[in-house]
């Protein structure tokens, strides 16, 4: 099995439950990755992801390498029957299969360029892996998901709910660079599975994928969008019509206490890093309504349960 989007869960319910019971004692299945081994390729930058994954994976009994593709790999071209007589010097064909010798799992990170919405659309990178690989593929965040941060979401999400049917707010924010859709789109994903109410806010002009957006409810009025919410969660994202663009940077739109104090006294999310008194001010980072470092803890049980469905899968 691979783990390429959050419908790669066949039992959500189940899922997040076996992920609260790992974290209660995460070496209960050291023995499943006995001589089996991760190869971790980042095609960008990572904190999180990174080292919350080897720590899934070492929990798991298994061995992790880790490779900076982006600036230590050859360049790959993905292109079937190109010349290779520019920059290019490996194809994905030998890359994807040479990397399957060593290697028992391949998870890779490989953001949109923000460029060409058509390539970022069609996964370029990820897509070729799960093409030419022999071994199952982790979606370490790509062009268009980030599914081990919706995963890791949905369990904070169901250890910090107070109620049966929380409601939960997907509020933009500003920030100065062009940030992708991945965290947006796998979260809005997440919650349309989830039983929840469910809101999107955002200045016109970011609306993002109307394919994920669904029926999903959008509110342009942040302060509307807020009333009564139990969770804001909060990201930054690009415009996703006139691709790629930061059309706004309004920090009317900054997420603060007085913001906060029109919910119902509501928790705090956000997938980190986090650009301080931009997106997010100090005073509602740093209160205890804030779920960021749980969030960012969960991530390995998230990984950690992907894992242990992917070996589980393997054995039978
Ligand atoms: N949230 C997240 O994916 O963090 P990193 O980019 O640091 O891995």
């Amino acid at each position: 099995m691979n783990y390429i989007s959050i419908n790669d869960i066949d039992n959500l319910s189940e899922w997040v439950n076996e992920a609260i019971d790992l974290k209660k004692d995460p070496y209960q299945y050291q023995g499943l990755g006995k001589n089996k081994t991760i190869g971790m390729l980042f095609f960008n930058n990572s904190l999180r992801t990174r080292l919350s994954t080897q720590k899934a994976a070492m929990n798991l009994g298994m061995e992790t390498i880790v490779m900076n593709f982006g600036s230590e790999g050859w360049a790959l071209e993905f292109e079937d029957g190109v010349v290779m007589d520019q920059g290019k010097s490996e194809h994905i064909k030998e890359a994807a299969q040479v990397i399957s010798q060593f290697c028992d799992v391949i998870a890779i990170r490989a953001f949109a360029s923000l460029k060409d919405k058509e390539k970022d659309l069609a996964e370029e990178v990820l897509t070729a892996f799960v093409k030419y690989a022999s071994v199952p593929i982790v979606n370490m965040e790509s062009s268009v998901a980030h599914p081990l941060q919706a995963l890791a979401d949905a369990i904070t999400l169901e250890e910090f709910k107070g109620v049966q049917k929380p409601k939960v707010v997907l509020s933009w924010a500003p920030h100065p660079k062009a940030l992708p859709h991945a965290v947006a789109n796998s979260f809005i994903e997440m919650m349309q599975k989830q039983d929840v109410d469910f809101v999107i806010t955002h200045p016109k002009g970011y609306e993002l994928n109307p394919e994920v957006v669904k029926d999903a409810i959008v509110e342009y009025e942040q302060d509307k969008a807020f009333a009564n919410a139990d969770f804001i969660y909060t990201k930054n994202w690009s415009a996703f019509n006139d691709y790629g663009k930061v059309i706004s940077q309004n920090r009317n739109w900054t997420i603060t206490k007085d913001k906060m104090a029109k919910t119902n006294n509501a928790k705090f999310m956000h997938c980190l890093p986090v650009r301080r008194n931009v997106v997010v001010a100090d005073e509602v980072l740093d209160s205890e309504n804030s779920l960021v470092i749980e969030q960012a803890n969960n991530r390995t049980y998230a990984a950690q349960i992907v894992l242990k469905k992917i070996l589980s899968s393997q054995k039978s």
